[in-house]
């Protein structure tokens, strides 16, 4: 038997979320943080625009309601809203404590910092750092992780599933830790924790084409799911409007902010566009922006819109774009002179894990923090930078619950080993890799920007035949870290193609060609999807003697 890793809280994720909720535990509590990769790879490390919050004293907390509410498309819940926005500047005061280096402001000016603009914000209120937002913070918390001695970072280690009371079959359905593969040695271990956190980010890999990195596989939900949590919203799927075209670039998105600055989108004869589709022109929501681009390439047959900023001074396009600009020089590209080719990408999953204002899930003592949850604050599309911000508040409150649970709850007993006795090395990797390439295509294809009800259904079919075959590969070989991915991408495309064929409408991110309006017959309401219950409490590959042996069956 290995020595079990036994700590007060577990945080699987290390982005913006994992790591503020760590860093916001007081320092008697002993924490782990898992990465499934290098610490700062992740989401957070690649944000751009930057974090918007009431800074500026022109702005209000009204109006950023009002415009996270009127983003979301009817479906946002008004006092996560309000609760959010009312913490906003409070949480960004803590990064600027941290010491993350924001973009400062000429003197003069009514904020310290300088604000931008994206869609959908009526004022400039994006604090950001540059055009690399997300490094500045990511590189900041990791530095304060690494400084304090109650917290343990465990790189290259990858969450398999929960260990929940009732995979044990005991009474209650606490989480007690989770089963996790250390890449680096091949072996799965057992954490057990007394809380239990996932922060471990979207889910935007199940499309072929996306912003995300490698990281974005719904784990976090999957996992939960898979443990007995209710999910909503999984049919909002933001994509992007503007992600670089070009053969060598993979996944680099060209911020929003560009066109907060003034940027224009045109057709290759260079005409804009956007005024067909929007009074906002380039700053209306993204959905309304990446829909209008997909419906002009589609239109003309095109492989891309151009995005053209050009006519502004090449020093300000080099002091705020730093990063954009560099990395489309590289590709002989200069975004001074010439427009960037640009095509949309799934970018943010504004679905996940319901949770409440603390964090709290269906199940006892797990909280789910950052993109895997559905807080309620984005409702059927997210304001740009509300993402962060949302990471930053709601882990701090999940933070605040636990300090308060921390010294009154129990560490859990020992738990059952995982057991491989009973497995061999795949001799099929490439079921593996062809089923990863053909999920995501059929994603993007069937279940993308427009959808219609044929389209669904053909890619329920699909699914459903690749959730047997990965799962009888599951039972029968070692778990390798893309297994591991691809089970859980299956189950989050289920997910999603499920919410989308029971929303019989088109609202915010959701878009069918078969119901091309909201159903303003009846009150908006959430899609929200509930495990049943025989089929979660299966944990696989734990030892038959503790247990009977026991697997993770699709949650549906
Ligand atoms: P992430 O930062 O994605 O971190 C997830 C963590 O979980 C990683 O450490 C990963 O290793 C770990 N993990 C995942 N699965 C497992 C597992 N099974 N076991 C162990 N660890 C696991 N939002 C904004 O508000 N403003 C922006 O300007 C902005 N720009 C963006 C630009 C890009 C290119 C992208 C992709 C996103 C952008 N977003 C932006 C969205 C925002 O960055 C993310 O929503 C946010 O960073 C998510 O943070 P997170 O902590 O929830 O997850
Ligand atoms: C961007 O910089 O365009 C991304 C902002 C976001 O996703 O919130």
């Amino acid at each position: 038997m290995h020595t079990q890793h036994q700590y007060d809280v577990l945080v699987i994720g290390s982005g913006a979320a994992g790591l503020t909720l760590a860093l916001s535990l007081p320092g008697r509590a002993r924490i782990a943080v898992l990465a499934k990769g290098p610490v700062q790879e992740g989401n957070t490390y690649y944000a751009q625009g930057g974090i918007s919050a009431v800074l500026d004293r022109d702005d209000s907390i009204e109006s950023h309601v009002t415009d996270t509410m009127e983003t979301g498309a009817g479906l946002c819940d008004p006092e996560v809203v309000r609760y959010t926005v009312e913490n906003g500047p409070r949480a960004v005061q803590w990064l600027i404590d941290l010491g993350v280096p924001f973009t400062r402001q000429e003197p003069g000016h009514s904020s310290r910092f300088h604000l931008t603009r994206e869609g959908g914000h009526q004022h400039r209120r994006v604090i950001h750092a540059a055009d690399a937002t997300g490094r500045a913070v990511e590189t900041s918390l990791v530095g304060a992780v690494r400084s304090r001695d109650n917290i343990d970072l465990f790189e290259r280690h990858i969450a398999i599933d929960l260990i929940t009371g009732e995979r044990l079959q005991q009474t209650g359905n606490r989480c007690l830790g989770a089963y996790v593969l250390d890449r680096g040695v091949g072996r799965v271990e057992v954490f057990r924790a007394k809380f239990v956190i996932l922060a471990t980010g979207g889910a935007s890999k199940v499309y072929l084409y996306t912003s995300n990195p490698d990281t974005s596989t719904g784990d976090g939900i999957a996992m939960a799911w898979r443990a007995g949590c209710r999910v909503a919203n999984m049919e909002f799927n933001q994509f992007h409007p503007t992600c670089l075209y070009h053969p060598q670039a993979k996944s680099f998105l060209v911020t929003e902010a560009v066109r907060g600055e003034g940027g224009k989108l045109l057709l290759p004869d260079g005409k804009p566009f956007m005024q067909r589709f929007d009074t906002r022109c380039e700053l209306a929501p993204r959905d309304v922006v990446a829909r209008a681009i997909d419906h002009e390439m589609k239109r003309l047959g095109i492989d891309h819109v151009l995005l053209d900023i050009s006519h502004k001074p090449a020093a300000f396009i080099e002091e705020h774009f730093p990063t954009v600009y560099q990395r489309c020089l590289k590709l002989g590209i200069d975004m001074t002179r010439e427009p960037i080719p640009v095509v949309p990408a799934a970018h943010y999953t504004c679905g996940g894990v319901r949770t409440d204002l603390q964090g709290h899930s269906d199940v006892d003592g797990l909280y789910v923090v950052g993109e895997s949850a559905c807080t309620g604050l984005h409702g059927a599309n997210r304001m740009a930078s509300n993402s962060l911000l949302e990471c930053l508040v709601f882990a701090a409150a999940a933070a605040a619950d636990i300090e308060r649970r921390l010294d009154s709850t129990s560490l859990p007993p020992p738990l059952p080993e995982w057991d491989e006795s009973r497995v061999t090395d795949s001799d099929e990797e490439v079921v593996v890799s062809h089923n990863w390439d053909e999920l995501r295509r059929f994603m993007w294809d069937y279940v993308g920007i427009v959808r219609t009800d044929k389209r669904l259904e053909r890619a329920r079919r699909r699914v459903e035949l690749l959730q047997h075959e990965i799962q009888e590969y599951y039972w029968n070989f070692r778990v390798t870290n893309d297994l591991l991915e691809l089970r859980n991408l299956v189950q989050v495309a289920e997910l999603i193609i499920r919410s989308a064929q029971m929303r019989k409408e088109s609202r915010g991110l959701h878009f069918t060609l078969d119901y091309p309006r909201p159903d303003n017959s009846k009150p908006p309401a959430d899609t929200i999807l509930v495990p049943e219950k025989a089929r979660c409490g299966k944990v696989h590959h734990v030892a038959v003697d503790k247990v009977e042996h026991l697997q993770v069956l699709p949650g549906s």
